[in-house]
């Protein structure tokens, strides 16, 4: 899994006012229309009841000066006193919104599907920032990095080209 290079979100979510977040690579986007992602949660984890219970919750994807909140969120520290780092608003949802973000994605949970251990939670978005300057944190073998070269010369989306069969 460490070969697996993600970029890093913070998961937030406030319920009743208790506030409670965790650091994950487990991100996706689902579909355009709606606009919809996934998040994998561990339902060990201090957030997820809270993630449920508030029934939504803001994807806070890292920019790549904010490693110490993503250490922050994965550590000994607990609930609320992770929010002591960095600055943090709400928006439609009421889930902690982290200023500086490379994108936020506010979500109402509108799923949630159990695969044992972990729970697969289905977010539709109801508002989206982008912050056009950061550059994303990312996570790949066991080390938090920054992007660094374009991979190709040509910036444009390539298409690939149609297999033939028979
Ligand atoms: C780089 C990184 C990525 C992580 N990704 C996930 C994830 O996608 N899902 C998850 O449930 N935990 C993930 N974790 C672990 C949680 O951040 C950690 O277990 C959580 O903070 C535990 O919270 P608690 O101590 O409040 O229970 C990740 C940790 C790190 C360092």
């Amino acid at each position: 899994m460490r070969k697996l290079a993600a970029a890093v979100s913070i998961i937030t979510a406030d319920s009743g006012g208790r506030r409670n977040g965790l650091t994950a690579t487990a991100v996706m986007s689902l579909t355009a229309k709606p606009p919809r992602l996934v998040i994998a949660i561990n339902k060990d984890a201090s957030a997820y009841a809270v993630i449920v219970g508030s029934g939504s919750f803001c994807v806070n994807v890292l920019a790549a000066e904010q490693v110490d909140i993503a250490r922050r969120f994965a550590g000994d520290v607990k609930g609320e006193e992770r929010f002591a780092l960095g600055h943090w608003g709400i928006l439609e949802t009421g889930s902690p919104v982290l200023e500086g973000a490379v994108t936020n994605f506010d979500c109402d949970l509108s799923e949630t599907v159990d695969c044992g251990t972990h729970a697969l939670l289905i977010g539709l978005v109801k508002r989206v920032l982008v912050n056009a300057q950061a550059s994303p944190l990312l996570y790949a073998d066991s080390q938090w990095r920054r992007l660094a070269e374009p991979a190709a010369d040509n910036p444009t989306l390539q298409t690939a080209p149609t297999r033939k069969t028979g």
